[in-house]
């Protein structure tokens, strides 16, 4: 049986004192919740006052983002034990919003899979069609090549410490979600693939979010499908009261 994981990426929102009181919120809610993995994804800014709120509760920290290098002359980048240091857990790993506004490509993102896993960070790999790709009957072909390059050279192992998001770009922030057969078709189809490529029981151990204007009122049916293990909640999860009962949805 997988753990449901339901992970809150803020994106560029909350300033540090808002990050501080929406993290509290969260924590009354859901600070001994053990049947689900929650993980919160602040800004870099706020990841250390996040930490500390809830360092003595289940909740996890995530990365929005991380550099596939160890150190050195980046400008602008994180790096993993910057990350580690202040706790986190998860990244969020080539969101449509850094592959089309920055140009992460999958050669970049499958070297930072590898430097995460390599430094026990979880990666939130996140793959998903545009809207065009879905009208012309492409979907199925671009989830394919964002999954086997972005995973490739992963041992089958460290498939219990990944997590596949998949969110179609025409659903994110647009309020438009996938239905839960549309979802649940391509989910599956994701699992078919790490099958493919590095056997069964990775397929069956790694977890696949959905992500894509998941609200409390669409969560249950979304969560109820077989393949459908959580989901990368943006919008709804700067509402703490939203983004609790998604988690009590996935319970
Ligand atoms: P959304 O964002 O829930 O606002 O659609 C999800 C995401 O981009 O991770």
């Amino acid at each position: 049986m997988r753990k449901k994981i339901i992970a809150g990426n803020w994106k560029m929102n909350k300033t540090v004192a808002e990050a501080v009181e929406l993290s509290n919120e969260i924590k009354r809610e859901l600070a001994d919740c053990n049947s689900v993995d929650v993980v919160l994804c602040p800004p870099f800014t706020a990841v250390k006052s996040v930490s500390d709120v809830v360092s003595e509760t289940l909740i996890n920290v995530g990365a929005q983002n991380m550099s596939s290098e160890e150190n050195g002359a980046y400008t602008g980048e994180i790096s993993h034990s910057m990350l580690k240091e202040l706790f986190v857990r998860y990244v969020i790993l080539g969101h449509s919003e850094r592959r089309e506004y920055y140009k992460e490509t999958d050669f970049w993102i499958n070297k930072k899979v590898k430097k995460a896993l390599e430094k026990n960070l979880r990666p939130i790999l996140c793959v998903g069609e545009k809207l065009e790709d879905r009208e012309s009957g492409n979907t199925e072909q671009v989830v394919e090549v964002q999954v086997r390059e972005g995973l490739k050279d992963v041992p089958a192992e460290a498939y219990t410490d990944l997590v596949i998001a998949y969110e179609p770009v025409w659903a994110i922030g647009t309020g438009k979600t996938a239905t839960s057969e549309q979802a649940q078709e391509v989910h599956a189809f994701i699992r078919s693939i790490v099958k493919d490529m590095v056997g069964e029981d990775a397929a069956n151990a790694v977890r696949i979010q959905y992500g894509g204007s998941m609200k409390p009122d669409n969560a249950v049916e979304l969560l109820a499908q077989p393949d459908i293990d959580g989901g990368l909640i943006g919008g709804a999860a700067l509402d703490a009261t939203s983004f609790a009962a998604i988690v009590k949805a996935a319970m």
